[in-house]
Formats: C-alpha cells, structure tokens, sequence
C-alpha cells in the first residue's frame, strides 16, 4: 500500500507591515511622584535614564485593554478586515492571568475569532520575536494576516521601592497588521538567549512562594550595571548583525528604534553603530518609560506621528531583556 504524500502548504514569498495602532498608559506620571520611597531625585532619572515622565493606566485598565485598543487602531489603518485576520500574537509579561492567553481574548473583542492566538513571553524582545513569527508563519502559508502586538502594565508588577527598576517602567500596547507584500518588508531577525544570566533581570519571587506566604507579591528586580554592559556590548553586535542578515548599512536606514530600556543606551547604540545624522532615533522612553514588549512598537507609533515623512523608509528595531533574550530585524515603517 502506497502512503499518500501530504500536501503542504505555501505562501507568499515576502511579508510587510501594513499599519500601526498604540495606547499608553492615560496618567504621565512625573519622576517627583516615585523619588520618595526610593531615595532618588528628579534630576538623577533624568541623568541616568532620560526619564521625565512615564505613562501608567488607572487601576481599572488592563494590559489586555490596552491591546484591544492599539488593536483595534491597527487594523483599521490596515484596510484589512477583522475577520480576514487569521492570527494573533501577544508578546507580553504582564497578563494577570496565566490562561487564558491574552491573545484569544483580543482576537475575539476585535472581530478575527476564530483566528489561531497565543501570547509569547520574551520580556523586552517579545515583539521582535512576535514580528518574526508572524513573518513566518504567513511565509509558510500557516496565517495570511497576523495581528501583532506588544502589551504591559508593568505598573502591577513594581514595587514603589525598589530602586532597581520601579522607576523605569510604565503601561502601554503597540499592535501591527502584518501580511503579504510584493516586495521584501521584513528581514531575517537575528534573535537568541542567554539563560546563565536569567538572574539579572525578571521576578523577585515566584506565585508559589507568594502563595505559601513566602514572598510579598512579585515584582520586576534587575542587577542594572549587568543589564547595562550586556545591552551597550552585545546588543550593538547584534544590531550590527541584523544589519548584514538584511544586506544594509546604516546609511540605509530611515529610523532607529531600539528597546526603551534607557536614554543611554540608546545614544551608546547609536555612537556604536555610527547612525549618520539622517537616522531619526526613536526616543520614546522620555515620556512612556520602559514598557517592556510594548516599547518597540510605541516608539515605531509615536515617531510615524511625528515624522510620517519616514513610512516606506527602512527601521532597523532590537529588543532585548529578561532571559535573557534579544531579537533584532530591519523592517519596512507603514
Ligand atoms: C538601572 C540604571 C538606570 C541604574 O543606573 P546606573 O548608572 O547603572 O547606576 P548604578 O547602579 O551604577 O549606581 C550609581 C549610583 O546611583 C545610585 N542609585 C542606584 N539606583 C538609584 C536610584 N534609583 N535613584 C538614585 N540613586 C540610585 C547608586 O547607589 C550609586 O550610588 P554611589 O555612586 O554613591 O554608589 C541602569 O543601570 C540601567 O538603565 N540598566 C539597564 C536597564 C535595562 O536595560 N533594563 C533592561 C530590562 S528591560
């Protein structure tokens, strides 16, 4: 008896973004409101971390309701309908339940259910490895349009005194419509981990502990310098590489948006990777914070508000974070 052969599916040979939707956090929160507990000063997060304000959601506002929104944005800029979205991905650390996943219920509130959803968790990373998952997927045939998106309120995981990185952090979601285009729209990612550093950044404690009253309820800690070295050192490599996987330089790029960790590392990445002064670098971090998976996304949102003279130019965007874990790509900006 002869097997039958199984058919496997193709699709189309290059994928791009079409659009983008965002929602912050509707309280800026100024550093004056967080020095106290800490022992800090306005003007050290300034120095330190370009910080002036970071946006934060009330109490009755949820990572997922922030993804619904940026959602909802994306996909009507994108011309595609609800229901031709046939994948979600949520890329975050925050969802205050750990099933069902964020993603599904997205999926549904927005029009696409049935569509395939799942929620990934790569920390600051998690969009860029979303963005290269939706890019294969729709390359292999798996989905023909994936809703993407990058969700936190990281404000339900801090401690107001920590001085380690509470300070750093805020609440917002990015979303992006991904599917096939004519022309190549999304490079290779160069991604990775490094899981002998785990302990540098993540949660103090685990819901086990917290239940068994062994620990107060978790909260994000990190080793600051650690996470520092590693972001200027290693992750200007991988830019750099994400740059030759996509057959470019940095006088082909439009914008620059890397992980709204801090204000410093940016400028380090920057001088590293010699941006001419055409390159318009995302510096979104001054008034959102660190956002963890939303960071790339809010950043892409808030600088095509700014210049929309950049969209069709090319983005080189790297997230990296608790794993630790880094992904990196050059996109096409909507
Ligand atoms: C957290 C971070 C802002 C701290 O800045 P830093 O310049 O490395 O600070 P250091 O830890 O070297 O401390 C320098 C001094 O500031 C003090 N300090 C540390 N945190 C402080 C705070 N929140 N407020 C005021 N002072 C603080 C330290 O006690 C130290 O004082 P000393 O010189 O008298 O000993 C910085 O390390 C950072 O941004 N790290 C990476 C963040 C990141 O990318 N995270 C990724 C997760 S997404």
């Amino acid at each position: 008896m002869t097997r039958p052969t199984l058919q496997q599916s193709h699709g189309p040979a290059y994928t791009r973004i079409y659009s983008i939707g965002a929602a912050r956090g509707a309280n800026a929160v100024p550093n004056d409101d967080l020095v106290g507990p800490i022992n800090s000063s306005d003007e050290w997060i300034q120095q330190r971390t370009g910080i002036v304000t970071r946006a934060r959601a009330g109490a009755d506002v949820l990572a997922i309701d922030l993804a619904t929104d940026a959602a909802r944005e994306a996909i009507e800029r994108s011309g595609i309908a609800p229901e031709q979205i046939d994948l979600v991905i949520i890329a975050t650390i925050s969802n205050v339940q750990q099933t069902p996943s964020m993603a599904a219920v997205v999926a549904d509130r927005v029009g696409a259910n049935p569509a395939a959803a799942y929620d990934t968790n790569a920390a600051c990373a998690g969009y860029a490895y979303a963005v290269a998952q939706a890019d294969a997927l729709i390359r292999t045939g798996a989905a023909n349009y994936a809703l993407v998106i990058g969700a936190e309120k990281l404000s339900d995981v801090v401690d107001p005194t920590d001085r380690s990185i509470s300070f750093l952090l805020g609440d917002g979601a990015g979303a992006v419509v991904i599917g096939p285009s004519d022309t190549p729209g999304i490079a290779r990612t160069v991604w990775g981990s490094d899981g002998s550093k785990a302990g540098a950044v993540g949660m103090n404690h685990t819901l086990t502990e917290f239940r068994d009253g062994e620990a107060e309820w978790p909260t994000l800690r990190q080793e600051g310098q650690t996470v520092f070295r590693w972001a200027v050192w290693d992750m200007a490599k991988v830019a750099k590489q994400a740059l030759d996987a996509a057959g470019v330089t940095s006088d082909d790029l439009a914008a620059f948006i890397p992980h709204q960790a801090n204000m410093r590392i940016i400028d380090e990445f920057a001088k590293q990777l010699k941006l001419p002064e055409t390159v318009v670098i995302a510096r979104d971090i001054e008034t959102t914070g660190n956002t963890s998976a939303a960071s790339i996304p809010l950043a892409t949102h808030r600088l095509l508000e700014e210049h929309p003279e950049l969209s069709g130019g090319l983005a080189l965007q790297i997230g990296f974070g608790a794993g630790l874990v880094f992904g990196a790509q050059v996109v096409v900006l909507p």
